[in-house]
């Protein structure tokens, strides 16, 4: 079987931790019993574009368990966690294209990998084999039944090419299943990226001034969190509505050329380039650390401060100090992609059930259904998103109250007033 993994020397810890993050996700463990039974994806090949994590590794051994023929690589090249990806390959058979740390050509050659494999299914996480599907070998596209896509830079790249007329096969935006960014895009990117900007930098954040760039599911997840640390935490945002939330959130709000005077930390959040930039770093305060938890590596604008660094040092992993002329240091953690993923483990499992399971059950969906979708871009089915909120609960152990058949009447009904 083909692959490309770091080490298979590390196959065993991998597999240890993909059991201890199964323990936290009772509703893919629920769907890869049934899938095992019902065997929804029977003879299904099904290509990945994914983090190679313990999470996803869980999502891999469920498609498999419903009949898949499972192949993935990497969404990012600083996301894979090489015991995972070693374990996939030598325990479940699942060929992996995947290196932590690999460089942008290598990462190419992966997606390529899994094109290779003609995948009927694909799984993004940003729409980057989508868009090389398209780009570069539209032969295959008649062959693909439809996609589902995990983060919310994919689901904008995909509206983008439906609109231009260019998505040639129905694509399911998981992200935008309540049961997904509700949760994983808040409590997950919160707790996961503090994680990340900690273990980089074990910096105290109690009194510290942590500013968060944009104020969307992941911005409120981070901004709630560094609060909850302690720090002062201050919000900026382009959006009236979103930047007026984070007010009554209790947040300050300012734009950022303001805030980064004063900030310890900037973080961004936005899916949008160049938000922090040479503006910015013109007048940032000495040793004040910049992250992003956004889907690309553009948010803070690099290149330019690399064009105004005269010196650049790694002090730890994961930091990179960049020495100005003025004597100040800036310093860049994870080389400006995602923090979470590459300093820390990526959102704990618990929230990731909730999301792979939308996933798992959106390919099934797919498998039954895609012939007969638009090649457009849709959502979640509703139905999808109660079950897995359902599964959820009962895998918290909390139960809750249903509607008499009164209640249900009255709320039927348009003639009860005052
Ligand atoms: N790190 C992770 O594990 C992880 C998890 C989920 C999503 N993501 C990624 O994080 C990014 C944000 O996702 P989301 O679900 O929060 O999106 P969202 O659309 O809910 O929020 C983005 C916010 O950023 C604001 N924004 C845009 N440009 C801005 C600018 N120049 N300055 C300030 N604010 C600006 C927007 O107004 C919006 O409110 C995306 O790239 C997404 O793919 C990362």
């Amino acid at each position: 079987m083909e692959h490309d993994i770091r080490d298979m020397g590390l196959a065993d810890q991998g597999r240890k931790r993909i059991e201890w993050a199964l323990r936290e996700m009772p509703v893919l463990k629920g769907l890869m019993a049934r899938f095992a039974t019902q065997r929804p994806l029977a003879g299904l090949r099904i290509g990945g574009c994914l983090h190679i994590t313990t999470e996803t590794a869980n999502l891999a051994r469920t498609l498999k368990a419903g009949g898949a023929e499972v192949a993935l690589c990497a969404s990012n090249p600083l996301s894979t966690q090489d015991d995972v990806a070693a374990a996939l390959v030598r325990d479940e058979g699942i060929p992996v294209f995947a290196v932590k740390g690999e460089d942008t050509e290598r990462y190419y050659r992966h997606l390529e990998a899994i094109i290779a494999h003609r995948p009927q299914i694909t799984l993004d996480d940003g729409a980057d084999l989508v868009s090389r599907l398209h780009q570069r070998h539209a032969d295959q596209l008649d062959e693909v039944i439809g996609g589902t896509e995990e983060t919310t830079t994919g689901v904008v790249r995909l509206r983008a090419m439906a609109r231009a007329g260019a998505l040639r096969y129905p694509v399911v935006a998981v992200n935008d299943a309540y049961t997904k960014h509700l949760f994983d895009n808040r409590y997950g990117t919160g707790q996961s990226t503090l994680d990340g900007i900690i273990r980089a930098t074990n910096i105290l954040l109690a009194g510290k001034v942590f500013t968060v760039a944009g104020y969307g599911w992941c911005g409120r997840g981070i901004a709630m969190r560094a609060r909850g640390l302690g720090a002062r935490v201050v919000v900026t945002e382009v959006e009236p509505l979103r930047a007026l939330e984070a007010a009554m959130d209790g947040f300050r709000v300012l734009p950022l050329a303001e805030a980064a005077h004063q900030a310890d930390f900037i973080v961004t959040a936005t899916g949008d380039k160049h938000v922090v930039d040479r503006r910015h770093f013109e007048v940032m305060k000495d040793g004040c650390v910049m992250a992003n938890s956004g889907h690309f590596d553009v948010e803070i604008d690099i290149p330019a401060l690399q064009a105004l660094a005269v010196s650049r040092h790694r002090p730890r992993p994961y930091v990179d100090e960049y020495r100005l002329a003025d004597g100040r240091t800036l310093r860049l953690l994870a080389e400006g992609r995602l923090v979470n993923l590459a300093a820390a483990e990526g959102h704990p499992a618990a929230v990731m059930d909730m999301s792979f399971a939308n996933q798992a059950l959106c390919v099934a969906h797919l498998a039954e259904h895609g012939a007969q979708l638009d090649n457009e871009v849709h959502a979640v089915p509703p139905h999808i998103d109660r079950e897995v909120a359902r599964l959820k609960l009962r895998g918290m152990g909390i139960t809750i109250d249903s509607l008499t058949a009164a209640q249900q009447a009255y709320l039927d009904s348009w003639q009860e007033g005052t």
